[in-house]
């Protein structure tokens, strides 16, 4: 096992950090987040559909463990996430007979719920995904046509953030998205931001999930997004890293019969080199970013493995099914 934690090697750069579910607050998973991580997200727990099953009902007790155990441990807290168009809970726009909300009822809940959330955490969570992933799949469009967008227009993007610093004013407020060094979304997710910006709303941060694949992003197109969003004055965080050994949407299926998902060598060797130029980027770029997120401790849990559908292995991370670390750990500590 490596004596260091990536938190040492990167301790003139950024916190380094883990998203994480009840399950890894103990045994190998747990030894591997104290010595490694001063980050730690909730992967599922504070979502809205987790954490507030029922309108007059919130269950904190997977989240309240998370935040406990980052408090034992003296690891940094990033809450995730206040809004998303997925994992809603049931009863959120619907009316007690079944309707449609109106704009009035959905704005007033998501109030109550980022009042309730942000409040329970204040001084403990330091930072928040308050909107995710609230810009379309398709470049023709902007926002993604969401519940929430049906409803509220774009409005629901400002409240979001308006609720969220009045709820903790301390709180780093991020936008979180997805494919965001690609040209056609990079353009859209800068848009938002500086519609948001020039509007003074609250916005403090811009969150890449960094969910790359052996082919994505390239280091000119990474080193642009970086550039683009810091040109706003916010800070840049990667908060879900993991780098897929299947390329994106193009092979997002299960596995074809007598089909071999193995970690091969080879397959080893071009991850290694691509979180080596990752890490070689954001250590180039230690003003801008603030924090480096992975989407869960070693391949033994991902959520690639069952995302869209269950089947194929996949081995995004740096340590492998026994928490040992991987020849790309090594790369992104050599430097
Ligand atoms: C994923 C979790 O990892 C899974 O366990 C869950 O089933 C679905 O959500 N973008 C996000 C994260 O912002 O919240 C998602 O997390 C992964 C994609």
């Amino acid at each position: 096992a490596p004596k260091k934690g990536l938190k040492d090697y990167y301790k003139a750069y950024f916190p380094v950090g883990v998203a994480v579910g009840r399950a890894q607050l103990q045994g190998p998973e747990a030894e591997l987040i104290k010595q490694q991580f001063n980050s730690i997200t909730p992967e599922n727990a504070m979502k809205m559909g987790p954490i507030h099953p029922e309108e007059d009902r919130y269950f904190w007790t997977d989240a309240d463990a998370i935040v406990n155990f980052a408090q034992a441990n003296k690891l940094r807290v990033r809450g995730h996430n206040l809004l998303w168009h997925e994992q809603t809970p049931k009863w959120l726009f619907k009316n007690a007979d079944g309707s449609r909300v109106s704009k009035e009822v959905l704005l007033k809940r998501l109030h109550d719920h980022i009042s309730a959330v942000v409040k329970r955490y204040q001084g403990k969570v330091y930072a928040w995904d308050v909107v995710n992933e609230a810009i379309a799949d398709n470049p023709q469009e902007f926002l993604r046509n969401s519940e929430w967008y049906q409803i509220c227009g774009d409005e629901f993007i400002a409240k979001a953030f308006e609720y969220a610093h009045e709820a903790d004013p301390k709180a780093q407020l991020f936008y979180n998205d997805y494919n965001t060094e690609r040209p056609e979304k990079r353009e859209r997710v800068y848009k938002l931001l500086k519609q948001l910006k020039d509007a003074k709303v609250p916005v403090h941060g811009v969150g890449l999930q960094g969910h790359w694949s052996l082919q994505e992003p390239t280091e000119p197109e990474l080193r642009a997004a970086l550039d683009q969003y810091a040109s706003l004055g916010l800070k840049v965080q990667i908060t879900e890293l993991d780098v897929s050994i299947y390329p994106w949407e193009k092979d997002r299926r299960a596995k074809r019969p007598g089909e071999s998902d193995a970690y091969t060598p080879e397959l080893a060797r071009q991850q290694a080199a691509q979180y080596k130029m990752f890490f070689r980027v954001f250590r180039d770029y230690k003003s801008v970013l603030t924090g480096v997120t992975f989407w869960n401790v070693s391949d033994k849990y991902s959520w690639l493995d069952t995302y869209p559908v269950a089947g194929r292995k996949n081995y995004p991370l740096l340590f492998d099914q026994n928490q040992q670390p991987k020849q790309a750990f090594w790369e992104v500590v050599q430097f």
